[in-house]
């Protein structure tokens, strides 16, 4: 990541998001113009959290690198403050799912192909992960797709307005497997809480983990979250939607197992 101008994980305040036009897609062309004028609600200051990633140096390629120079204002959101208006960044009213650690993208592109009814918000914070992602947006000419590249607790907290989504997917998470950086993972009480929230009725949550300490930890969590019922007595079967993922390929090969948890947001 130390090879090109942008950072990890940019934050950019600002106002309101134009819709979408044909050469910007993700109505974002203004990002760079108007991202450090904040707004009102910017300058409250929020609590900090304890982050479910850690800054690393990662390889990037010349391509990804050129993808991110060249396509982020096309396909990526800036974060902000404020919560997204889902139907002018898409130029759509449509079932709106947000995916959280896309990791390469590979697994978000399958997905977003087969289901061209929904539309798909991959928030991401490593930079070779976005490119990747970018460069396959470009390649393969989805259009229901969009990337935040920000910390994903304070995407959901500051840019989802409640009720507004479809459905979560969180695909093998970090595993923080040392009990003293079980505090890192990403679903906790707290942060279920919160997504729970921005689920509309009848909305999905839909995990999946190799760790199985780490699957214990999911099905605690969201079994004891109130507004959530599980589907499934325990974990479920994998839905046809979702494939295998570059993580999972790595976990089965480490002969590890695979835990896959949906559950739904009550009325
Ligand atoms: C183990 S990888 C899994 C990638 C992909 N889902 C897969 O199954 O192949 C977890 C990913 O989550 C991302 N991540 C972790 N915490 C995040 C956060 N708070 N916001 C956004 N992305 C996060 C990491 O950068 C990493 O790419």
């Amino acid at each position: 990541m130390s090879t090109n101008t942008h950072t990890d994980i940019p934050a950019a305040p600002g106002g309101p998001i134009p819709g979408p036009t044909a050469t910007d897609p993700a109505g974002t062309a203004h990002s760079t113009a108007d991202s450090t004028a904040p707004s009102g609600a910017d300058t409250v200051p929020k609590p900090a959290h304890i982050r479910s990633f850690v800054h690393r140096r990662s390889h990037i390629t010349p391509g990804q690198k050129e993808a991110l120079d060249r396509l982020m204002p096309l396909w990526a959101l800036p974060y902000r403050t404020v919560p997204l208006d889902l139907q002018r960044t898409f130029g759509r009213n449509a079932p709106t799912i947000l995916e959280i650690g896309f990791g390469m993208g590979e697994t978000t592109e399958a997905i977003a192909t087969t289901r061209p009814g929904d539309n798909f918000l991959g928030v991401e914070v490593f930079n070779s992960g976005v490119g990747a992602l970018l460069k396959r947006i470009e390649a393969s000419g989805l259009q229901n797709l969009r990337i935040v590249q920000h910390d994903a607790v304070e995407v959901v907290r500051d840019m989802l307005a409640p009720q507004s989504l479809a459905g979560v997917h969180i695909y093998f998470p970090d595993p923080w497997p040392k009990a003293r950086h079980h505090k890192r993972r990403l679903v906790q009480p707290p942060f279920v809480e919160l997504l729970a929230s921005r689920l509309a009725p009848g909305g999905y949550i839909h995990c999946a983990t190799d760790w199985e300490n780490y699957a214990q930890q999911m099905l605690e969590v969201l079994g004891a979250e109130p507004s959530l019922c599980n589907t499934c007595e325990g974990y479920a079967p994998r839905p046809e939607y979702r494939p295998q993922t570059k993580f999972e390929t790595r976990g089965l090969r480490l002969g590890h197992g695979v835990w896959d948890l949906i559950f739904t947001r009550k009325s």
